[in-house]
């Protein structure tokens, strides 16, 4: 969407309508406070009159506002002053964008850079509400008979009191605009159905990227015949029962200067389903396996992004897409496979088909000789049991680099949490017929997964996302989230502000 950075007083703008957030105490912020006096204090009545709750998240529209530039007011309720932090500020965006993008008009204003954040700054903020704009403004209705109109909100004015904020809260916006554009691409393809979204589909959506990035994307597509060639047999055992040929979708972005600069690698597990194949899954809630191609979908959503913003570094996007499904030529419990880095893998369950797509494609990136390489993966239901659904899991070889990831998390308000990858879980992963095993029984299952992918990934610094209980909500609000599309291109951007810190001291 469009935006705009404005500095006037907000009681002269014009605009369809003017969104003010508002604490439960009756202090108003600065831009509200200015249009209350030249309102005769019409908010600050609403609130002392109790006509307006300033609860947290709360929303009410004035239609009118006479004396004031704005055809109309929305209230937004930041709850009590002293609890305001980052998650409740996020949940007055969202109610905020929510209700905006259903009224009837074009354009709008925001005042939200002026609501105070203990170490976030105008641009985060504006960040933030661009991106809660973008994630507010996205319909998946396609498949309806007689889709939604589509909300008309097209343009976003920014409201700065501080005028020096001006040029912070313009770059903010531009990043929150990228973000949110990047998580609407991962939603989308997260939510298509599993017959619709194939490994082939997502190679085809790959190689859209690449036209549409004039020149900044190249893409290489390989598929079964190649993977054959080069020896992935592990990433080919998951798809061995579908009907849908698999795919190992790279899309090199050069940014940086030197061409030669090591790039940063992202991996994606792309399993477009996930039956289980032979070990199959139970019936319930299995629908929801269409979404396991959710860390494919978050590199999508990134690289998305990245054309967006265009950093100045190297990134290279590897998508390893299969279809899990059982038949006659499914991998079967017991069998033995060859993986392209040569360790052979007895797939004990055919469910733990994510590490066995995602071990290929971690040595596929060795040759990229990469600075790091992260790969994020809706990979264990362990994961869901240990933090739920508000933490991603992080699993590292490097501890700097999994401070990095922590970091970005933060700053994005996308966070994970770091759980433990020691030499002493890697032994249930022992087998007595091959160089080790799919699975490590019960105990750890997300880190004993990790573990798995960590022989694999020993020539580089890597770290593992398991976005299991991140990547979608279930229930009523059934559908794709976009995370981590926001810590990873944090990461990116993160890594790009370290290379020119670099850069400059030689
Ligand atoms: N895609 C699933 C993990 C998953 C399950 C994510 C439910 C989100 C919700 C993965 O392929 C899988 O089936 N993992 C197994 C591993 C087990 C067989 C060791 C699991 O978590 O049960
Ligand atoms: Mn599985
Ligand atoms: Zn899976």
């Amino acid at each position: 969407m469009e935006f705009s950075v404005q500095t006037a007083n907000p009681a002269k703008a014009e605009t369809a309508c003017l969104v003010l957030p508002v604490y439960k105490d009756s202090d108003l912020l600065p831009a509200v406070a200015k249009l209350d006096d030249a309102s005769e204090r019409l908010i600050g009545q609403l609130l002392s009159r109790g006509d307006f709750d300033a609860a947290l998240g709360n929303v009410q529209m004035i239609p009118f506002a006479p004396g004031l530039g704005a055809e109309r007011l929305l209230l937004v309720g930041l709850g009590e002053r002293g609890k305001c932090q980052e998650a409740a500020f996020l949940k007055a965006l969202d109610a905020a964008m929510t209700a905006l993008v259903k009224l009837p008009i074009d354009e709008a204003s925001a005042t939200f850079t002026d609501v105070p954040l203990e170490g976030r700054d105008a641009s985060w903020k504006a960040r933030k509400t661009l991106e809660a704009a973008e994630r507010a403004l996205y319909r998946f209705d396609h498949f309806k008979f007689a889709p939604a109109k589509p909300p008309t909100l097209a343009k976003l004015h920014l409201i700065v009191t501080d005028a020096a904020e001006g040029l912070l809260a313009k770059q903010g916006a531009a990043l929150g605009c990228a973000i949110g554009q990047g998580i609407n691409v991962t939603r989308t393809l997260g939510n298509l159905p599993g017959n619709v979204c194939t490994p082939r589909y997502l190679a085809e959506q790959a190689e859209a990227l690449g036209r549409e990035s004039q020149g900044a994307l190249a893409v290489d597509i390989l598929d079964e015949e190649a993977l054959e060639a080069l020896g992935a047999h592990s990433l080919l055992s998951v798809g061995r029962g579908s009907r849908e040929p698999s795919r190992l979708i790279v899309m090199k972005y050069q940014g940086a200067e030197d061409a030669d600069e090591a790039p940063h690698v992202l991996i994606g597990k792309g399993i477009t389903f996930d039956t289980g194949g032979i070990s199959l899954k139970p019936g319930e809630g299995m629908d929801e396996m269409k979404f396991d191609m959710g860390g494919a979908a978050s590199v999508f959503g990134t690289v998305k992004a990245v054309l967006a913003i265009r950093p100045k570094l190297n990134v290279v996007f590897i998508v390893a897409a299969a279809e899990n499904m059982p038949d006659g030529a499914a991998t079967k419990p017991g069998d033995i496979i060859k993986t392209l880095k040569g360790l052979s893998v007895e797939v004990l369950n055919t469910d733990a088909e994510g590490r066995l797509v995602l071990c290929d494609a971690l040595t596929y990136a060795e040759r990229f000789t990469p600075a790091s390489v992260v790969d994020i993966a809706t990979l264990t239901g362990a994961c869901i049991v240990a933090l739920g659904h508000h933490a991603t899991g992080l699993l590292a070889n490097d501890d700097d680099l999994a401070l990095d990831l922590l970091d970005a998390g933060e700053t994005a308000w996308d966070r994970a949490w770091h759980l433990p990858l020691w030499d002493e879980y890697q032994e249930q992963l022992d087998s007595n017929f091959a160089d080790l095993a799919n699975i490590g029984g019960r105990p750890a299952g997300t880190i004993t997964a990790a573990c798995f992918l960590s022989r694999f990934a020993d020539h580089f610094p890597w770290a593992h996302l398991d976005i299991a209980g991140t990547a979608w909500h279930s229930g009523k609000q059934k559908g794709a989230t976009g995370r981590p599309v926001g810590l990873l291109t944090q990461y990116l951007l993160d890594r790009e502000a370290d290379a020119q810190v670099e850069n400059s001291g030689d």
